[in-house]
């Protein structure tokens, strides 16, 4: 079987098509990154606008390159949510149109269930069950996954995610968007010890998280400093430090609780090396095993919506001729596979 998937549900047009017997056939992503750069996030109305213009051409663009004809596709996977309504609406309307066209089954798929299952696009997939930590913009949870749509959330972010800690502070820092790249280059160059900020809910007992104070703390910061490149630099290698430490505390915790000898990380700011280094470091000290992505399937892509797209086609799961999106969806919504 093969999935073309395409994902809008924010600032990265992301196509891809995956084949059942071959894997990851091609993919390629544009970034809006500069359109929305001047405004210090992402401009829903210009997402939305961006996403029309791009979407069919890099359809296009990805199958000539790869040499794919249409006809070869047996099935359309694009994301329905959560995301932003207008972008999601253009990936979801452009699927249904070609899923009709071609006369294939097209499938509405859950953002974060792509994040969560993109570890599996690599060589070394990981098998269930494992827990998995997803770190995105718009999400932070913590969970227990026992099987494609079997998702138990063992905690997750109470305001901000670790993702938006990043972005907002490095518009405080004058570092532009989006923030998590920004920070973790700025940090290089800053010296540990020179601010400290809390990690936030580590010192009682749960899952859940909150980031939202660590932008307060920054502020704070930021108000009391003389803002030259190295104090900028030491405040982002501070908050750095403090969203690593909360999440390792946190994914520690979970592996005492759940028993689970596999961790998957995956989303956006699973591309910060100083994450990827303290989860391995974690899961060789607990003696699990750990997976990520590669860093360009960490954010955003088409990869990961064209293979949770073939996980439930194949499954006998699809959508009927209407489409709807659902900007706010929580994963435990989510179906589990028809056996
Ligand atoms: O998964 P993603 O591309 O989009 C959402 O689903 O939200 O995640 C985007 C988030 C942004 O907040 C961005 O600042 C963060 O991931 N991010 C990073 C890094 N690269 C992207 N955060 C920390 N370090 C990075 N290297
Ligand atoms: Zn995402």
């Amino acid at each position: 079987m093969r999935v073309l998937g395409l994902e809008t549900s924010c600032d990265d047009t992301g196509v891809a098509v995956y084949d059942s017997q071959v894997g990851l056939l091609s993919h390629l992503r544009y970034s809006q990154a500069a359109l929305h750069a001047e405004y210090g996030g992402v401009v829903p109305e210009l997402a939305s606008r961006d996403h029309i213009r791009k979407i069919l051409p890099l359809v296009r663009l990805m199958l000539d390159r790869a040499e794919i004809s249409a006809a070869s596709i047996n099935g359309i996977a694009y994301t329905v949510g959560p995301g932003l309504a207008g972008a999601l609406l253009v990936g979801a309307a452009v699927g249904r149109s070609l899923a009709l066209a071609w006369g294939v089954p097209g499938i509405g798929i859950h953002h974060m269930e792509g994040h969560l299952l993109s570890p599996m696009l690599e060589d070394d997939p990981p098998q269930f069950p494992f827990l998995a930590l997803l770190v995105s913009g718009g999400h932070t949870l913590l969970a227990d996954v026992q099987a494609v749509g079997q998702y138990q959330i063992l905690g997750e972010s109470l305001d901000d995610a670790a993702g938006e800690a990043f972005d907002k502070t490095a518009k405080l820092l004058g570092l532009g968007y989006p923030g998590g790249p920004a920070i973790e280059q700025a940090a290089r160059s800053g010296r540990n010890g020179k601010f400290r900020f809390p990690r936030p809910m580590t010192d009682r007992p749960g899952l859940d998280f909150s980031f939202s104070g660590l932008k307060t703390a920054c502020a704070l910061a930021v108000t009391n400093s003389t803002l030259d490149s190295q104090a900028i630099a030491d405040i982002s290698a501070e908050l750095q430090a403090a969203v690593v430490d909360t999440l390792i505390v946190k994914v520690e915790r979970a592996i005492a609780q759940t028993g689970l000898n596999r961790v998957v990380m995956a989303g956006g700011v699973s591309a910060n090396q100083l994450l990827r280094e303290r989860l391995a470091q974690l899961a060789q000290r607990t003696g699990v095993t750990c997976h990520f992505p590669r860093l360009e399937f960490c954010t955003d892509n088409g990869a990961m919506i064209a293979f949770a797209g073939y996980q439930r086609l194949q499954a006998g799961q699809h959508d009927g001729p209407e489409f709807t999106v659902h900007p706010r969806w929580a994963l435990s919504d989510l179906p589990p596979l028809r056996s």
